[in-house]
């Protein structure tokens, strides 16, 4: 595995490589990685001749009152992981890097950034589609790779892949979890015993959801009380939203038709949490 800082650098390699005709397999990250991001490593290993992860914890898509500078930055063992993944090369650049000074242009998805985690977090998706597209411009990836787990984050950047005719194809894998059923995420280690048990209820409501309009109820009211119910008995849990949305386009709905995502957005002590099913 090879750590590439500079822009010009990766451009160089990926450049080269596509001119070869090798197929690029891209993974963006935050780093602080576990085997939610090593499932996307694996599923663009298995499909591409090269993959390349990026580490970039991307002050674009923080809110002055978030966690960037407590965000967790393990790089060494970041590294080590991804030599052991075997990668062909880990893109790891600098704030000053991508955001020089002067830089003011922005990527920004109309509807989809101002409802669920954009309503909670003004500008996050304006961040977060400016900065998958820039990656994306240095790194060239024929697939690129996204986690179920942040289901609009995904919807935002396939609709700004067709919005903006980009030649990458956008692969959702499914989220991977804990074997009591909780969602893997880098904020997981902000949380104390305590709120870790209490926030497995976040999957348990989905689960109860999903049994409920399986068993035929349709009223989205109804299952959004019967999960606001079952949460209450968590005294650590602060929710922030539970939706029923059709999963192409984020459009709430009334009733549950045949495919419905749930998602659901909850503070756990101080560790804002997201989780979602698909229906
Ligand atoms: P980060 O939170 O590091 O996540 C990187 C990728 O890993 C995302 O596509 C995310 O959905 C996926 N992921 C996280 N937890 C997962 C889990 N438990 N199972 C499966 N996939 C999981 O998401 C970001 O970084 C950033 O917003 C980024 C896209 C890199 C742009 O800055």
């Amino acid at each position: 595995m090879k750590t590439v800082f500079s822009l010009e650098q990766i451009r160089k390699i990926s450049s080269e490589l596509r001119k070869n005709g090798r197929t690029i397999g891209f993974i963006p990250t935050m780093g602080a990685l576990h085997a939610g991001h090593l499932k996307l490593v694996k599923e663009s290993k298995n499909k591409n001749d090269v993959t390349v992860v990026s580490i970039f914890v991307n002050p674009a898509q923080f809110s002055p009152t978030e966690d960037l500078v407590k965000y967790p930055r393990p790089f060494e063992q970041d590294k080590q992981l991804l030599e052991q993944e075997k990668i062909d090369y880990l893109f790891y650049p600098n704030a000053k890097t991508m955001y020089p000074n002067g830089f003011q242009t922005y990527v920004t998805p109309n509807n989809l950034s101002n409802i669920l985690e954009g309503k909670s977090r003004p500008g996050h998706f304006s961040g977060v589609a400016t900065v998958v597209l820039k990656l994306s411009n240095l790194v060239n990836p024929i697939h690129a790779y996204f986690g179920q787990k942040d289901f609009q984050q995904s919807v935002v950047v396939k609709q700004m892949v067709y919005d903006l005719n980009l030649p990458i194809n956008i692969n959702v894998v499914p989220t991977v979890r804990d074997k009591d059923g909780l969602a893997l995420s880098s904020r997981n280690i902000f949380l104390n015993p305590q709120e870790r048990s209490q926030a497995l209820s976040l999957y348990q409501s989905l689960l109860l959801a999903k049994k409920l309009i399986l068993s035929g109820n349709k009223s989205v009211q109804l299952i959004k009380k019967e999960m606001k119910n079952y949460l209450q008995k968590n005294k650590l849990i602060q929710l922030d939203y539970i939706e029923i949305c059709n999963p192409e386009n984020l459009s709430p709905l009334k009733v549950t038709p045949k495919k419905a995502v749930i998602l659901i957005a909850a503070f756990v002590g101080k560790t804002r949490l997201i989780d979602n099913i698909i229906i």
